[in-house]
């Protein structure tokens, strides 16, 4: 039979408290209008990210109770570098306790005032901590990208014209490396292909520039590379998995994704000098290079997430289940972002309600619309998370938590979707009432028009 199924059963239920309409709207006012403000008992499907919400399998909480805690050299340790080292081929593999913790310590080493850092499209944290350290973020996307509509497999690469010509204006010895992140979740969790990242890597290596990956998706990036690229069909996700590494000389990973843990990241190297200089700062900042700041119990965990992650039955299931999101909105006269990719579904907010202009911030309107309808909690992907300057479309993301809800909490996500749809002429704008400097879209404040 021909039918794609969870490849895995319940054995472990957490209750969800349902809520009216009329709560949901005095929670929604409370919170000005941002969900990051809202308790999370108070949603009824929480799809605000995929980013530390997995439910982990019965083996990795058996690993959580065999964590061996000493301080330095515990076996939970050496069993996660060697899981590791394994998948990617990296000889120094420092944990972090998550992705951002690997993006401070690599700039601050490699950043600085006067470098510039390219890349396919640095995430809100990722380029956080690029210009935090002084340096400049540049994103370099394909025009593709730059369509929704456009069913182009590999929206998520990076333009090597434009990173050439990049390369030519700054000099190659401003750009001290540059990050492709796989998947892109910037521009809707799109893969980059294996043919990208090899052309980038021949850029790099010319120029004398490192390549870094931000692979807090890889394994995710990896089956779209097995499913859409031509000549990778025969080979195993492992495999495939084992070159886009090979092709880097480092990489920062959030394992709070397709780790499969609710925390935890890793920072890899090649080079020794770059990798001591590394341990010094985790030292002096996360912990003592064999538990970087989290313990033995989550390297366990996280060594069974990375190796669960290619489990191609689920790889299946998991990309399968996204894209039957995406299909029911589409069928439904939604835009989204096409063709789906790997962790979530990124509806045009512009496309939702042509009747809010940009700068009413139509994305995060349609968060409060669907909070409010059906206490689902979405994220704002557009001109709050970024600001006017960087924002490259009005996006509203439904991200997918892995094997955690079923196919029928998701078709209620896309009945009550569909209904805020048909009453979308209904739904307004939003000014800003106050917002941070950096990241503003965990505290801005929002008020109706
Ligand atoms: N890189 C990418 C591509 C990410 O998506 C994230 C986090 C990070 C780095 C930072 O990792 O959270 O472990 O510090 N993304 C989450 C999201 C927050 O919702 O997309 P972290």
């Amino acid at each position: 039979m021909d039918r794609t199924i969870e490849p895995f059963k319940i054995k472990m239920v957490e209750p969800i408290k349902l809520t009216t309409r009329e709560q949901r709207e005095t929670i929604l006012r409370s919170a000005h209008f941002n969900m990051f403000q809202i308790a999370a008992e108070d949603v009824i499907i929480d799809l605000l990210t995929d980013s530390g919400t997995s439910a982990m399998s019965s083996k990795q909480w058996s690993g959580i109770l065999d964590g061996d805690e000493s301080y330095a050299g515990a076996r939970s340790w050496y069993r996660f570098e060697s899981v590791i080292r394994d998948l990617t081929g990296m000889p120094h593999v420092l944990p972090t306790h998550q992705g951002r913790a690997s993006e401070r310590i690599l700039f601050e080493l490699v950043g600085g005032p006067g470098k510039v850092i390219p890349g396919n499209y640095h995430f809100d944290t990722t380029r956080g901590n690029i210009e935090h350290s002084g340096a400049r973020a540049v994103d370099l996307l394909t025009e593709e990208a730059s369509h929704t509509r456009s069913r182009y497999p590999f929206k998520g690469n990076i333009d090597v014209n434009q990173l050439n010509r990049l390369i030519d204006d700054v000099g190659a010895e401003q750009i001290p490396l540059c990050v492709i992140t796989i998947t892109n979740n910037s521009v809707g969790g799109q893969p980059v292909s294996l043919e990208n990242l090899r052309q980038t890597h021949d850029i790099c290596q010319r120029s004398g520039i490192k390549l870094f990956l931000d692979a807090a998706r890889f394994a995710e990036n990896a089956w779209l590379i097995h499913e859409r690229e031509s000549g990778q069909k025969h080979r195993s996700v492992r495999e495939i998995v084992r070159e886009m590494f090979d092709l880097a000389d480092g990489a920062m990973i959030s394992a709070k994704k397709d780790g499969l843990v609710n925390i935890g990241g890793v920072l890899l190297m090649r080079e020794d000098d770059l990798a001591q200089r590394a341990d010094s700062l985790l030292i002096l900042t996360e912990g003592f290079v064999t538990y970087g700041g989290l313990a033995g119990r989550d390297l366990e965990a996280m060594a069974q997430g990375f190796t669960e992650v290619l489990d191609e039955d689920y790889l299946a299931y998991r990309i399968a289940s996204v894209a039957y999101l995406g299909q029911r909105l589409l069928d439904a006269g939604i835009q989204i972002i096409e063709p789906p990719g790997g962790h979530a579904i990124y509806i045009d907010a512009c496309e939702f309600c042509p009747h809010i202009p940009a700068e009413q911030y139509p994305g995060q309107s349609l968060v409060c619309a669907f909070y409010r309808h059906a206490g689902i909690r979405a994220v704002e992907i557009g001109s709050v998370m970024f600001g006017k300057n960087h924002s490259h479309k009005e996006l509203t993301r439904l991200a997918i938590p892995r094997r955690v809800y079923t196919k029928s909490q998701i078709d209620y996500v896309a009945d009550a979707i569909i209904e805020v749809h048909q009453q979308r002429q209904t739904l307004r704008g939003l000014r800003i009432t106050e917002a941070s400097q950096t990241l503003r879209h965990f505290t801005a404040k929002f008020a109706e028009l």
